[in-house]
């Protein structure tokens, strides 16, 4: 009766967190490569109090050679010095801003350019906008920001400019400004568009300081700006703020964990008060355990003996009706196994909680009546296609959801197993990039159906190869962001604790929404990596002809590397817009992974890439997709080791994503197709627009 004695263990677990707060549930990452014993809960930094989601830089960790940042907030890191006691927080390469306050109600940082703090005299010569890069969780703050526009080394003498105007101020200070040097001033306030154009042509070196508008506006600096009094209002520095209800860290936050990640922003976890790592959040144990109200715990333990009695009860009818159905149910205990250990998300809307079916905690249950009702009685019409051991249709909830459903082929042993594995694995797991799971029919209704996210814009193989390929709606920097896309969700899935291997990497389980982003779909193949040091699952071979790794049929074994090379044969197809398996081909081309790597490698990206996509006659594509074919060609090499773990692949696609924008050239269709993906760090942006004729100083 191994099914009782779980439900005894839940009910069991609950009621120890209810009586003690600090015996908490037993982790459910176990001793894995990412946890808390390094964070140092706070850290005085001079007068500074370090604390989350800030967290001391030389603390990350070099995990898979990548540093990672897991003790707070991605750009977060605080240096220390040891011998100045200065905190400094270090935005864009080469440079430092010295931490002049934190405020941790407030959500606001306050920083000052380490450049002007080291100029003793007055006058400090800029040398940088300010420049948060895209990664950090840091915004300019709203309250009280303001700037100063700098116009150094200006050229007057040019024929027909007119005369500064009025609300710009002249810098007279001598030390890196007068000696032979063009005049250079400042502007307290914004400028019209015309005084700007003008001062952009004449001036050698334009810079916008954030400052704070209360020391802008004092009447101790205002008045005296021009002669130094800048100097002071860049040493008084500038706030950023940060939001934690805005990140996927916010559940974590609320159940008093904190967030790990790592400085690409990928989620590693929730370090929890007990020491445990969990995903997404530290679950209710911990909201029990938090609460130290006698009376509440009361209730808590009265609650725990309730629900152990429900479960009994249910339980026992589990039991019989288990006996009246005779069906092969081998590891229905599986949902139950994730509840206890804490890795399963509570669901997002109460809606989603079916809070009196104790048998699947997490899994919102629906009625297969309902899906039945829903998918026109899986009508062929319905049908969206094939993948992983079932059917997909089309349809539409009660509640006006439109939805994927799943319908496996029949209710084999087999099958449920995959079952339940795959609603185990998916309510587990959230990121933008992974097709969201709704939930599932009960295990012991007539059919086994899985519900998921609707995606609306078919799969990257519809579009490279398939029924959609005419329509050629996938320009070359759409594909790349498909690949960055879908690289961060693999990344995501081998990075969370303990890793999730996809098994079944391909563009037919790549999906693309209204906006052409990805969808990664099908977790049926997935296998929880064990954590203990063991890489691998020894399984019976799966997946799909053409993109399996060819060391799994050797000494079956499934890696997070046999995941890379499947995304090298995705990145191959993302080049050459050829299927990955077709029998028209050459023998040793038949697949693409051959083809693709015996054309690198003699040099023949030329006659492997599709030539319409830009391939030759624009320069800075052509250089992209050489490059996206050298990565792929490292990915699909036959020993596992030698390929690049998949953070790597993400950093790369990410460096030439960001070198092919710089180089701009696609015009309207990358406006139209590239949404909202950050290629250009933010930086202080003053709008020219708005004419102002008194300087905010004299108010
Ligand atoms: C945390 O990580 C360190 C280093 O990997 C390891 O020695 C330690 O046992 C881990 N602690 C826990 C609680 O997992
Ligand atoms: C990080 O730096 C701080 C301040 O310099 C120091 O106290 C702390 O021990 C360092 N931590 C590690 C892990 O080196
Ligand atoms: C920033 O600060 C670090 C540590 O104090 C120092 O090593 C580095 O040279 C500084 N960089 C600049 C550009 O000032
Ligand atoms: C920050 O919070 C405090 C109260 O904790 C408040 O008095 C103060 O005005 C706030 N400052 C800003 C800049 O919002
Ligand atoms: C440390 O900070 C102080 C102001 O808080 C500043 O005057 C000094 O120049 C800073 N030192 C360094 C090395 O940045
Ligand atoms: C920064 O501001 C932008 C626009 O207001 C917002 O979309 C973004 O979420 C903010 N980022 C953070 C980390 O708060
Ligand atoms: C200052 O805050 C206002 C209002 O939120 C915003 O519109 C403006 O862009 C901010 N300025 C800077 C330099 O961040
Ligand atoms: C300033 O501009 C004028 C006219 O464009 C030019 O003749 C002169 O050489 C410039 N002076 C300097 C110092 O660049
Ligand atoms: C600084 O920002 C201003 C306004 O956005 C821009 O015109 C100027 O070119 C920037 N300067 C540098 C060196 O990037
Ligand atoms: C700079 O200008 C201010 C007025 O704007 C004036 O009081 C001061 O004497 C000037 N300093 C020099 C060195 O010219």
């Amino acid at each position: 009766m191994p099914l009782l004695f779980r439900l005894l263990l839940v009910a069991a677990s609950l009621a120890v967190s209810g009586v003690d707060p600090t015996s908490g549930a037993a982790p459910s990452a176990g001793a894995s490569a990412y946890n808390a014993s390094m964070c140092h809960t706070s850290f005085m930094c001079g007068a500074h109090d370090i604390h989350y989601p800030f967290y001391l830089s030389n603390e990350s960790r070099v995990i898979d050679g990548v540093a990672r940042s897991y003790c707070g907030y991605p750009g977060m890191a605080i240096l220390c010095d040891a011998t100045t006691t200065n905190a400094t927080l270090r935005l864009a390469e080469g440079t430092n801003y010295t931490v002049l306050a934190i405020d941790y109600d407030n959500n606001t940082i306050t920083l000052a350019d380490a450049d002007a703090l080291a100029v003793n005299n007055d006058c400090p010569r800029p040398q940088h906008n300010v420049t948060i890069p895209p990664e950090a969780w840091l915004n300019f703050s709203s309250a009280g920001n303001s700037t100063i526009s700098f116009f150094l080394d200006c050229n007057l003498t040019g024929a027909g400019d007119p005369p500064p105007p009025p609300n710009i101020v002249r810098i007279n200070c001598t030390t890196g400004f007068g000696q032979g040097r063009l005049p250079s001033f400042l502007a307290p306030a914004q400028l019209g568009a015309q005084d700007a154009g003008w001062l952009f042509r004449a001036c050698g070196e334009v810079y916008v300081a954030p400052v704070l508008s209360e020391l802008l506006a004092s009447p101790e600096y205002g008045p005296r700006l021009g002669s130094g009094g800048y100097g002071d209002v860049l040493r008084g520095g500038f706030r950023l703020s940060w939001d934690p209800s805005a990140g996927p860290c916010y559940e974590c936050e609320l159940s008093k964990g904190q967030c790990g990640y790592d400085q690409a922003g990928v989620f590693l976890g929730c370090l929890c008060p007990d020491g445990s790592v969990r995903d997404p959040d530290c679950g209710d144990q911990v909201h029990l355990a938090g609460q130290k109200d006698a009376n509440r715990r009361k209730i808590a333990i009265g609650a725990a003996l309730v629900l152990f009695l429900l479960l009994l009860v249910m339980s026992f009818l589990y039991i019989r009706k288990k006996r009246q159905y005779k069906m092969t149910y081998s590891s229905g205990s599986g949902l139950l196994k994730y509840s206890i250990s804490g890795g399963t998300p509570r669901s997002r809307g109460s809606t989603d909680m079916d809070s009196g079916n104790v048998h699947h905690l997490q899994t919102h249950q629906f009625p297969y009546e309902e899906l039945e009702e829903a998918t026109g009685g899986f009508c062929d019409t319905r049908e969206l296609g094939d993948g992983g051991f079932g059917t997909v249709y089309k349809g539409q909830l009660r509640d006006g959801r439109v939805v994927a459903v799943k319908r496996l082929y029949n209710n084999g042993c087999r099958q449920v197993e995959q079952f339940v594995n795959e609603a185990a694995i998916l309510s587990r797991l959230r990121h933008p990039n992974l097709v969201t799971f709704y939930g599932c029919t009960s295990s012991r209704s007539r059919e086994l159906l899985l519900v998921y996210e609707y995606v609306p814009n078919g799969t990257v193989a519809d579009h490279l190869h398939g029924h959609r390929a005419a329509e050629r709606a996938l320009p070359w920097p759409l594909r790349l962001n498909i690949a960055v896309e879908a690289a961060t969700a693999l990344a995501y899935l081998h990075a969370i604790e303990p890793p999730v291997v996809h098994r079944d990497v391909k563009t037919n389980n790549i999906l693309l929404d209204a906006d052409f982003h990805v969808k990664v779909a099908d977790f049926g193949l997935s296998r929880l990596l064990p954590p203990d040091g063991a890489t691998h699952v020894s399984t019976t071979p799966q997946g799909t002809p053409g993109y399996v790794d060819p060391e799994y049929h050797r000494c079956y074994q499934l890696t997070d590397k046999s995941d890379v090379y499947s995304f090298g044969v995705v990145l191959a197809e993302l080049i050459s817009s050829k299927p990955a398996v077709d029998v028209t081909r050459d023998r040793d081309e038949i697949n693409l992974a051959g083809m693709a790597v015996g054309r690198i490698q003699r040099s023949q990206v030329d006659q492997l890439v599709d030539i319409d996509l830009g391939f030759g006659t624009d320069e800075a594509t052509s250089m992209a997709m050489t490059m996206v074919a050298e990565l792929a060609f490292r990915c699909l090499q036959q020993s596992g080791e030698m390929r690049p773990p998949i953070r790597e692949v993400l950093d790369v696609l990410k460096g030439i994503q960001k070198g092919g924008v710089k180089e701009g050239d696609e015009g309207e269709r990358k406006k139209d197709g590239l949404p909202r993906v950050p290629c250009s760090p933010d930086t202080v942006h003053v709008s020219w627009e708005s004419f102002s004729t008194t300087p905010s100083i004299s108010q």
